[in-house]
């Protein structure tokens, strides 16, 4: 009747800009992550009350973000055929809304925490369907370390869910969150997507270049190839917000502040230090680093006025239930 789940955000390394089937969340290519300890959601499900109800960060959630956590409620109704109500509460560690991945793992716990309260036996690869259906990047939040999530080719979506690659100790990344503004994302990914796909010439080039970004990122992670890896992160990234700038009128995630971030790692990089970048659909850069850089790296990133608060993660677990 009641259950509790924790998940943690993933930062993809190749990314996910266009959906196939926005209804079911069903991607026009795949994707490839890593899930991160340290940027966790807790989300506790109990059935009972009149209606649904979902309190996030201990504010009563509006209609947007309920509808969004009652797409994969309704999932785990119709499939144990219950019409019980759940009273949802669920707390993030970090940021909602910045470009952190919050819906990642919000709706991961989510599908766990619900699948556990109406006692649903499901296994992890249901689950990431599931939590897909409530955000596309979620589905990888189920799965900890490096996570590729297929984008399958049937309509009904029974063929797109997430699954382990390596696991988290697989390779020590290390990554900093540098938050340059905490503040909500003024475009959310789905509309964003659909106005990209919709507008922007630079779309389907950039799918294009999905699939063979994904090997190259298997490969990179296979090896330890650190610099390998980089070349694919910070393409992928740089060619989805190229997609993004392209729509009409552009898509403009990355501020002055994100750019300021960008040139101190490039620097970095010109001095040798082992570190990359990739950012999301917000204005904050995600530095990833090899253990050795730590020192050099932090130093740099807490001398730069541009960044408010850096948020320190490296590879982690995925969703489980904790009570
Ligand atoms: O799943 P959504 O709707 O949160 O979209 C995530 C999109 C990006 O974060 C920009 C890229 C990705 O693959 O995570």
């Amino acid at each position: 009747m009641k259950a509790t789940a924790t998940a943690n955000a993933n930062i993809a390394l190749v990314k996910y800009w266009g959906k196939r089937d926005a209804a079911l969340n069903l991607p026009a290519r795949g994707s490839f992550s890593v899930t991160l300890a340290g940027l966790t959601t807790t989300t506790t499900v109990a059935l009972g009350g009149a209606t649904d109800a979902l309190v996030l960060g201990g504010e009563l959630a509006g209609a947007e973000v309920l509808d969004k956590a009652l797409r994969v409620v309704n999932v785990v109704r119709a499939a144990v055929g219950s019409t019980d109500r759940v009273q949802i509460t669920s707390a993030n560690d970090f940021p909602t809304g910045a470009g952190l991945a919050s819906s990642a793992s919000g709706l991961a716990a989510l599908a766990v925490a619900t699948a556990g309260a109406f006692g649903w036996d499901a296994d992890l690869q249901t689950l990431s369907r599931v939590a897909r259906i409530g955000s596309g990047s979620a589905s990888r939040s189920l799965f900890g370390g490096y996570v590729e999530w297929l984008a399958g080719e049937r309509s009904d979506g029974l063929d797109s869910f997430a699954r382990p690659v390596f696991p988290a100790d697989h390779w020590d990344l290390r990554v900093f969150v540098a938050v340059v503004s905490p503040g909500k994302k003024a475009v959310g990914s789905t509309s964003g997507m659909t106005h990209t796909k919709d507008t922007s010439p630079f779309h389907e080039p950039f799918l294009a270049t999905v699939d063979a970004d994904i090997a190259a990122a298997k490969r990179a992670v296979q090896d330890r190839d650190f610099a390998g890896l980089g070349r694919v992160a910070e393409r992928s990234s740089l060619r989805m917000h190229a997609a993004m700038q392209g729509a009409d009128p552009a898509l403009v995630y990355l501020g002055s502040d994100s750019w300021t971030v960008i040139g101190l790692v490039r620097d970095l990089q010109r001095q040798g230090v082992p570190v990359f970048l990739t950012a999301d659909a917000g204005p904050n850069i995600k530095v990833f680093y090899l253990p050795e850089a730590h020192d050099p790296v932090r130093a740099a990133l807490l001398d730069c006025p541009a960044i408010r608060r850096l948020v320190a993660a490296r590879p982690g677990p995925g969703a489980q239930r904790v009570a």
